[in-house]
């Protein structure tokens, strides 16, 4: 049997990827890829059997990382028939440490292989000093943070040579420091460096509720020409708080969130995360296809303009 192609291989991806492109619809050009799934190991099978119509998959980019053998075989074949982009979890972009450059070099080779889409990552920071709490912290809201992480987003863009995607985190604690609000901050952040948006609405609720603000306010504040994507996903009440767990199917008003949010956009891709107890595949699949009829009943019930 001949060696494989790889150039062959990747080039196909490629163009199959361009083919399922949806229209552009944000200032960065990237496209609505539609309804996606986290790729999770336990789907593999499934996926490579039935090769499911899913719109597209979005992977944790350090699984992928570091590694090699079997994790990376089921990507190639994976990354092969579907659009796919990559959702990272230590790029620390919040830290005062230097910027791993090492860490950039292994992301930026794994976007090729996979001809992702998009690269994303947290607001947040995940250690100091060298040490990794594999935590994903909370940013103080202030403009010296807020210059800070800025110029390091530019930094990075230049080496991906693309926008670097921020999603919103769900936390916990607040800086008493804070001088703005999240939205505030992540507005002004995406204007300040020029990077584009993953909202999570799940977050956004757990984040509301934590901290007792409207999520509407949140959402109202958004410029919805940087969101690129937004993540649904379950969460866990705890007493008087709540845990992003990303567990169990979506509750009716992160649901009613993500409407919200979407008839603010010109479209956007919608990604569902269930990562505890995951259950099959066909499960995790209808419960995100479900986003359509929250979307489209909230576009129909949009509030008109009223005209002075
Ligand atoms: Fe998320």
């Amino acid at each position: 049997m001949p060696a494989r192609d790889k150039t062959h291989v990747k080039a196909k991806a490629a163009a199959k990827a361009d083919e399922r492109k949806g229209p552009v619809v944000n200032r960065f050009g990237l496209p609505n890829l539609g309804i996606g799934l986290g790729l999770r190991t336990v789907h593999y099978s499934h996926i490579l059997e039935h090769f499911p119509p899913v719109e597209w998959f979005e992977i944790i980019s350090e699984n992928y990382m570091q590694t090699a053998g079997k994790p990376l075989l089921f990507l190639d074949r994976i990354a092969e028939r579907y659009p796919m982009v990559m959702h990272g979890v230590s790029l620390s972009i919040g830290s005062t440490d230097p910027l791993n450059y090492e860490y950039l070099r292994e992301l930026k080779a794994l976007r090729d292989r996979t001809s992702a889409l998009w690269v994303s990552d947290h607001l947040c920071w995940t250690g100091v000093s060298g040490k990794n709490t594999h935590d994903l912290l909370p940013m103080p809201y202030t403009e010296e943070a807020l210059l800070h992480v800025a110029s390091r987003i530019r930094a990075v863009q230049d080496y991906l040579e693309a926008p670097l995607i921020l999603e919103n985190p769900s936390t916990y604690v607040e800086f008493s420091s804070s001088t703005m609000s999240e939205w505030e901050f992540i507005s002004a952040l995406a204007k300040e460096a020029d990077c584009g948006l993953l909202l999570d609405v799940n977050n956004v609720y757990v984040s509301a509720h934590n901290h007792q603000f409207d999520p509407h306010e949140y959402l109202a504040a958004i410029p919805y020409d940087r969101v690129v994507q937004f993540h649904v996903a379950g969460h866990t009440r705890k007493g008087d708080h709540i845990i992003d767990t990303h567990i169990g199917p979506i509750i009716e008003p992160v649901w009613e969130l993500l409407g919200d949010a979407y008839r603010r956009t010109q479209g956007a891709a919608v990604l569902l995360e269930w990562d505890a107890e995951i259950p099959a595949f066909e499960v995790v699949h209808n419960e995100a296809l479900l986003a359509r009829d929250f979307i489209d009943i909230s576009i129909e019930n949009e509030p008109s303009v009223e005209v002075a």
